[in-house]
């Protein structure tokens, strides 16, 4: 019955298609804004109904004002250098923000929002007294042993309020009372939770409590929520493949899938009606908020594989699980006891292991068993005996290798000839060796060195260097092309003719600052010959290096961005684009030959580059991912107000004619438009709507595939969390939610019906008429 198949194949896409909803601002992203550790809270001379609470972010200061009574975030203000105090000056009846002993400004807080007045420190009282110092304990005690904090009257000595502490606890952060009956108290504890308490004679007029653990993340990755819905479908596909025979394969699929369809229909009491219902969901689909289309959603959530837990790795040594799909929700949080300064952390999917380091050469083991359960201690253990020496600190670590845990490590390294060293280390004891032969590429900020690990060896051998000879000169940027699936090696042109990308994996990039002459230079170069492939000078142009520079790889592209200040001063982001010629129809690589050694053999790229001017300034850049690489890749931008944004890449085009040089040839190109240097900021592409965030200059962007094509997820993680999907080329593969499905079926079923009412019948008049019989 081929139509029944063919409908069923219809039912089957249309049933995949309901699970995303419009109404998904909030739902689908999220941000996590913290404020951080307090470092001096304000709870005199400003309104009775708020704190002021500074803490800091890389060298800088925040200030956030924070409800009292419920401890809702207000608002937060960052200042232009650290503040180590504040003092309130009774005879102007001010509060002024000191760094180091010098006060900065003047600061007032109005209508629920903090406003700031620089002033010259000449008039400044220097003998008024802190506000942040720690409150002294006179008449409180703590007695650990019965977990209780007790207010003593001065007087009798007899305790007249007590309450209890929390776990882990640390400190007092703010206390005001009479020793009588009035305690208002603010507790910290080691994982930066932070309990407030208002008491009146013993009794809780009210509390709340803030967690800041998530804040100052060092190190995220993604972790998974595999779904195994398809797997007994997949083992039914793999065991039809084990029949000899055709028909016998067959046969199977029939009763699989009869017996499924048996199962389902038992399932709804064999009513048909229930099934119909349930086929198209329809009551689910109006109510949003009822249970049933809850559970529906988030089982289509797994199908799609938005459903991921990120993990961030604390400077406070926590590891902490946010589900990405619900609201960045705390699924668990572990405490690593590793001493120093965490560096990063490893997730291990193959061995479900996260590893997590620090910078002497410790690390941690941790097994994660199902992810969203909390991990548990496998092991501890160090490197450090393999380091050449004890002054060595670890800058980078990277896994070379999943079986073997075998991890490339950068040392900086104090009393040795040369500071950057690199090592291979493996976690596991009995050899180090690795299994492949590996190349790659370490920079810092005069050299940029090749190295390769061979098959059976845990040797790093250096190959090749590139050396800036100039000492005004250093590297400021760097990127190597990661790995890319390539859906076409061609570009087709709006005459049908095709330009060959160059595809050549092993590429990296870096810029080159002067700071005599200010200018920069970018190059190309082929990671593992080290051969400069492309250069190009930025020569008419000073650049500001207090602002960030970035750099990317994409397919076939570089893009990179910087603040020029000559000849106006603007955020500039260009690109650079490589083809295997410039001639259209032209290949010079042979696809065919698989000995291709790259070794040996060599093909130089053609390019053509293109220079776009961006309205605001650019903190950080990263390429979007999604599962196949069929949707048009997007730059993510992280802009200095705070903001994230996207830009598909045929924005920054290399190959961007002006209007008047547009053939109409030209203009059938996929995406075609005319070159405008200046790209403006679409509202509709800054995906952080409204919300205020602090990233801090440590922040990272990552971006991973959903199972669904379309739909990439993205993360901006550093002071303040932000995560977010985004469907660079719209979402293609997901029906409309107003999509009227029950009505595509209907008609299909017309078409259906008449098509077999009337093929019958035309058949008859056709034979008819052949006999010449009238009727
Ligand atoms: C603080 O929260 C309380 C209770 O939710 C509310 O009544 C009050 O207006 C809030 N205060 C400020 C300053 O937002
Ligand atoms: C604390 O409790 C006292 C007494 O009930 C009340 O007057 C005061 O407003 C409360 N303070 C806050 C910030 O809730
Ligand atoms: C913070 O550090 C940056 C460099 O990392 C420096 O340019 C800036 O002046 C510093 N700011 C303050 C207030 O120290
Ligand atoms: C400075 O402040 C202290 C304490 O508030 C006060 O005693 C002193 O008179 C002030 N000095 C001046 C010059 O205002
Ligand atoms: C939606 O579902 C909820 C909970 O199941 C129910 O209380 C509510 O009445 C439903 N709304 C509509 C419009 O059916
Ligand atoms: C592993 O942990 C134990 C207990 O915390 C500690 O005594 C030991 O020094 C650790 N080992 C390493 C190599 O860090
Ligand atoms: C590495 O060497 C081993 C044996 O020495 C061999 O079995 C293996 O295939 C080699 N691996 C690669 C990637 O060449
Ligand atoms: C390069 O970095 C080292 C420290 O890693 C620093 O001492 C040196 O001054 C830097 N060189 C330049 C040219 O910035
Ligand atoms: C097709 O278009 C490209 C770019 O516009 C042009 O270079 C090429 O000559 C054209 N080829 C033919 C056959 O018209």
């Amino acid at each position: 019955m081929w139509w029944a198949n063919w409908l069923c194949l219809v039912f089957s896409l249309l049933r995949l298609t309901f699970a995303v909803f419009i109404d998904e601002v909030g739902v689908t992203d999220w941000a996590l804004q913290s404020i951080g550790e307090y470092r001096c809270i304000v709870g005199d001379y400003i309104e009775e109904d708020l704190f002021l609470i500074v803490s800091n972010i890389d060298n800088i200061s925040l200030l956030s004002l924070v409800n009292r009574t419920n401890g809702n975030l207000i608002t937060r203000r960052v200042t232009a250098s650290r503040i180590v105090d504040v003092k309130y000056d009774e005879l102007q009846a001010n509060l002024l923000l000191y760094d180091e002993d010098h006060a900065t400004s003047q600061l007032s807080i109005l209508n629920k929002d903090i406003y700031l007045k620089e002033i010259s420190s000449m008039d400044v009282n220097y003998t008024i007294p802190s506000l942040c110092n720690k409150v002294n304990y006179k008449n409180i005690v703590i007695t650990l042993e019965e977990n209780m904090l007790k207010v003593i009257d001065p007087e009798s000595k007899l305790t007249v309020i007590s309450i209890p502490l929390p776990s882990n606890f640390k400190g007092i952060e703010y206390l005001k009372t009479d020793y009588l009956e009035e305690l208002e108290i603010l507790l910290s504890t080691n994982d930066l939770t932070y309990f407030y308490h208002n008491l009146t004679n013993d009794i809780s007029t009210n509390s709340w409590y803030r967690d800041e653990s998530v804040t100052d993340i060092v190190d995220f990755e993604f972790v998974d929520i595999i779904d195994h819905s398809m797997d007994s479908i997949s083992m039914e596909l793999n065991d039809e493949n084990t029949f000899n025979n055709i028909w016998q394969a067959y046969n199977f699929r029939v009763k699989t899938n009869f017996n499924r369809l048996k199962k389902y229909a038992k399932a709804h009491h064999y009513s048909p009606g229930r099934m119909i219902t349930d086929f198209f969901n329809i009551d689910l689909k109006k109510n949003v908020t009822s249970e049933k289309s809850l559970i529906l959603r988030n089982s289509n959530d797994l199908i799609f594989g938005f459903k991921k837990l990120l993990v961030v790795l604390t400077q406070n040594r926590q590891l902490i699980a946010l589900d990405i799909n619900r609201g960045g929700e705390k699924i668990w949080s572990i405490q690593s006891k590793l001493s120093n300064v965490v560096s990063s952390f490893d997730w291990d999917a193959t061995l479900n292991q996260l590893i997590i380091f620090n910078d002497q050469g410790d690390y941690e083991i941790w097994n994660l068993l199902k992810p969203v359960l909390e991990p548990t201690f496998k092991q501890n253990g160090t490197f450090k005996d393999s380091l050449p020496n004890a002054n060595c600190n670890i800058l980078d670590i990277n896994r070379l290798s999943h079986n073997d845990k075998t991890y490339h490590v950068q040392l900086d390294c104090k009393d040795m000839d040369s500071n950057r060293i690199d090592m291979i280390v493996s976690l596991r004891n009995i050899h180090n060796n690795i299994h492949s032969t590996r190349f790659f590429v370490t920079h810092d900020n005069t050299t940029i060195k090749g190295h390769v690990v061979l098959n059976n060896t845990n040797k790093v051998i250096p190959t090749w260097q590139i050396t800036l000879d100039n000492p005004n000169e250093k590297i400021v940027a760097f990127s190597y092309r990661h790995d890319v699936e390539t859906v076409n090696p061609g570009l087709v042109l709006g005459n049908r003719t095709v330009l060959y990308k160059y595809l050549y994996p092993n590429i990296a990039s870096y810029i080159v600052f002067n700071k005599i002459t200010n200018k920069i230079y970018i190059n190309i170069i082929d990671t593992l010959k080290g051969e400069i492939l492309v250069s190009q000078m930025h020569d008419r142009e000073y650049v500001d290096i207090d602002y960030p520079i970035n750099i990317l790889i994409g397919e076939h592209w570089v893009i990179y961005s910087y603040f020029s200040l000559e000849p106006i001063p603007e955020q500039k982001i260009n690109v650079i684009e490589l083809y295997e010629s410039l001639i259209p129809n032209e290949r010079i690589s042979d696809s065919d030959n698989e000995n291709f050694n790259p070794l040996k053999q060599s093909i130089k790229p053609k390019h053509m580059s293109r220079s776009y001017y961006y309205p605001e300034i650019i903190n950080k850049m990263s390429i979007s991912e999604t599962k196949f690489d069929i949707t048009t890749k997007s730059i993510i931008l992280e802009l200095a107000n705070g903001q994230i944004t996207f830009l598909p890449k045929y924005i920054i085009d290399a190959r961007k004619k002006t209007e008047s040089e547009m053939t109409d040839d030209d203009k059938k190109e996929f995406m075609a438009s005319s070159y405008i240097p200046t790209i403006p900021i679409n509202d509709l592409f800054v995906i952080t709507h409204k919300r205020d965030l602090v990233f801090g200059k440590l922040s990272k962007l990552g971006s991973i595939a959903t199972n669904l094509e379309s739909t990439s997820i993205v993360c901006d993680v550093g002071h303040d969390i932000f995560c977010s999907r985004i469907t660079p080329s719209g979402s293609f593969d997901v029906l409309d939610p107003n999509f009227e499905t029950g009505k595509l079926v209907v008609s299909i079923l017309v078409c259906l019906l008449l098509y077999l009412f009337l093929r019958p019948y035309v058949t008859k008049r056709r034979i008819k008429g052949l006999w010449l019989v009238h009727e």
